[in-house]
C-alpha cells in the first residue's frame, strides 16, 4: 500500500507526478482546492468585491470550478450561468447536470435557453456553411452569450474552466497555423474588451484534465459525461492527443511549455497591440467591421432556417 505523502497515514489515491506527491482522498480534494487559490492569487484574478459569474457546462471542469470555488472562498459572491444549446440528445442532459449541482451548493443559477431566447439551436448550423466546424462556430455563440448573461445578473468577472490541456492545444494550434492575434487571447485574465463588459478568467489553466476529473469523482458531484455529438474528430482532440502522448513520461514539461507559452504570449501582445474595435450595430459588443462574429452567424442560420 502506497502511503499518502501529506498526512503520512492514509492510503494514497492518487500521483501528483510534477510534485513528485502521493496523494489520499482527503489530502488530494485540498491539495486541488489549495491550487486554486494559489493560481487565483498568483494571476490577481478576483478581488473582494467582484461579482464572479462561473460558466457551468456541465462537464468536468467548469463543475469542478464552480465547487472549489465555493470551497476556497465562501464568502465570495458567486452566480453560475449556463447555456442550454438546443443539441439533440446532449444540452438537456447537460442542463439537469447543471441544476442538481446548483442546488446542491446553493448557488443562484441563470439558464440561457437559445432556442428559447433567440430561436435557433446550435444544430440548425448543420444547414449552414459551418456545417464542418460546427464547434467553432459553437464557440463564438457561447463566448457572446456568456458575456451577455454576466452582464444582464451583474456579474463583472466570468470564470470559465477551460484546463491546462485546452490551453495547450489552442496555443499550439494557433501558433502552427500563425494565428497570432488568437494566440494573445490565451491569457489567464482578459480584461474587459469594452466598458461594461465583464474581465474573462481561467483559473483552472493549470490543471489538467485528470486531476479535474479526479476532483469530480472523489467530492461525487454531477457531472455530464455525455459527450457532444458535434465533438467526434474535432481537430483539437486531434492535437490533444498528440500533446498527451508528448507529455506522458515527463509530467513537468507540460508547466515548462505552458509558462514558455505564457511568456511568449506577453512579449508578443505588447509587439502587436490590440486592434481597435468598433461596437456591433446590432448588439453593441466589440466588432472589427461594425457586424460582431456572432450577429453574423445568428443572422446566417436565421436566414437558411426560414
Ligand atoms: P468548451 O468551449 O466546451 O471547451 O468549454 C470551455 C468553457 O466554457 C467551459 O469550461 C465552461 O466554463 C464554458 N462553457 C462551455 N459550454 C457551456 C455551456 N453550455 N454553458 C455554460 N458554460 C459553458
Ligand atoms: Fe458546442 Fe459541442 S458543445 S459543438
Ligand atoms: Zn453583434
Amino acid at each position: 500500500m502506497v502511503i499518502c505523502s501529506r498526512c503520512k497515514s492514509n492510503e494514497a489515491i492518487t500521483r501528483i507526478a510534477y510534485a513528485k506527491m502521493n496523494l489520499c482522498i482527503e489530502c488530494f480534494k485540498k491539495f486541488y482546492v489549495n491550487k486554486l487559490k494559489k493560481t487565483i492569487e498568483e494571476y490577481h484574478m478576483i478581488n473582494g468585491e467582484d461579482i464572479v459569474a462561473v460558466a457551468v457546462s456541465g462537464g468536468k471542469d467548469s463543475v469542478a470550478l464552480l465547487h472549489a470555488l465555493r470551497n476556497a472562498y465562501p464568502k465570495l459572491e458567486v452566480k453560475a450561468i449556463h447555456i442550454n444549446l438546443g443539441i439533440e440528445g446532449y444540452s438537456k442532459h447537460s442542463q439537469e447536470k447543471v441544476e442538481e449541482l446548483a442546488k446542491q451548493l446553493d448557488v443562484e443559477l441563470h439558464i440561457v435557453d437559445i432556442r428559447k431566447e433567440i430561436g435557433i439551436s446550435i444544430d440548425d448550423f448543420k444547414k449552414t456553411k459551418f456545417k464542418g466546424k460546427m464547434c467553432s462556430v459553437c464557440g463564438t455563440v457561447k463566448r457572446h452569450i456568456m458575456d451577455e448573461a454576466a452582464m444582464n445578473i451583474g456579474a463583472n468577472t466570468l470564470a470559465t474552466g477551460h484546463n491546462m490541456d485546452d490551453f495547450m492545444t489552442f496555443m499550439v494550434k494557433n501558433f502552427i497555423t500563425r494565428q497570432w492575434n488568437q494566440l494573445v487571447k490565451l491569457k489567464p485574465v482578459v480584461p474587459p474588451l469594452m466598458s461594461g463588459m465583464p474581465k474573462k478568467i481561467r483559473p483552472l489553466i493549470k490543471f489538467p484534465a485528470e486531476e479535474n476529473m479526479l476532483y469530480c469523482y472523489y467530492t461525487k458531484i454531477p457531472v455530464n459525461e455525455v459527450e457532444c455529438p458535434h465533438s467526434k474528430g474535432a481537430k483539437t482532440l486531434e492535437v490533444m492527443k498528440i500533446l498527451n502522448e508528448l507529455f506522458k513520461d515527463e509530467p513537468n514539461m507540460k508547466y515548462q511549455v505552458l509558462g514558455s507559452f505564457l511568456n511568449l504570449i506577453s512579449l508578443l501582445e505588447d509587439a502587436m497591440k490590440e486592434e481597435g474595435v468598433i461596437p456591433c450595430r446590432k448588439c453593441g459588443f466589440p466588432s472589427k467591421d461594425g457586424l460582431c462574429s456572432y450577429c453574423k452567424r445568428i443572422e446566417l442560420v436565421k436566414s437558411i432556417s426560414k
